[in-house]
């Protein structure tokens, strides 16, 4: 399926999609190496290709990360429970965690890019290198997927489990990161729509900070 959306379109409708992830909808192997065949025209520092994505189709294997996933959205949503309280936006964020949460090992596919070289303790440089070696491969791969009528979500809760994770999936944790875990899914209904975001005018910085 190939959705006629424009660029800018495609990138001001690229949402995270927790609710309307269609479970019982298989997707094909074929669609998720077309997007991941574009991710790799990202750039990385250095040209070091130093990337890998690891795709989960594996019903057991999702399972667990699910179980790791919920360890941390739980007490997530517990310490949001005011501010939802008072702020129906949050309210709705957290009403989609709970639902992804209840559901994440039933979305048929997460995809958990990866780099390679640990940078936990190096300066913040060497940091954002690192990660910027594969945070816009792993967005295009987000984009070239609701280019094809699929969703997901870009999700970090797992990551606070990131050894198990190494393990369950025999990602070799001493010498890669992983960065993400985006469940993928065909979104049901294809229409979305710009989010809510702060005026421009109070996040650029023309010619300096003030
Ligand atoms: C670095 C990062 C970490 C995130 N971690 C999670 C997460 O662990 N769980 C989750 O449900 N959403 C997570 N999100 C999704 C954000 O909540 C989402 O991108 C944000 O609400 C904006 O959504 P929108 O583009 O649809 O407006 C994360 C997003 C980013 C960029």
């Amino acid at each position: 399926m190939r959705l006629e959306l424009t660029p800018d379109e495609l990138l001001s409708t690229t949402r995270a999609v927790r609710r309307r992830l269609d479970l019982a909808r298989p997707v094909e192997r074929e669609v998720l190496e077309e997007c991941l065949r574009l991710a790799q025209q990202a750039p990385t520092a250095s040209y070091a290709q130093n990337w890998h994505f690891v795709v989960v189709t594996d019903a057991g294997k999702r399972a667990a990360l699910g179980e790791l996933w919920r360890a941390v959205a739980g007490p997530y949503l517990e310490r949001r429970a005011a501010a939802a309280a008072a702020d129906p936006v949050v309210a709705r964020l957290n009403d989609g965690v709970r639902y992804l949460a209840e559901h994440i090992h039933e979305v048929p596919v997460h995809v958990i890019p990866c780099v390679e070289g640990r940078t936990d303790r190096a300066p913040a440089g060497a940091q954002a290198s690192r990660w910027a070696s594969i945070v816009p491969a792993a967005w295009s791969f987000m984009l070239a997927a609701r280019a094809r009528g699929l969703g997901g979500v870009w999700t970090t809760f797992h990551l606070r489990h990131e050894r198990e994770a190494a393990e369950l999936l025999g990602v070799p944790f001493d010498r890669v990161m992983q960065a993400a875990l985006i469940p993928v899914a065909y979104t049901i209904g294809t229409g979305f729509r710009p989010g809510p975001r702060r005026p421009l005018d109070t996040l650029v910085h023309w010619d300096g900070w003030d």
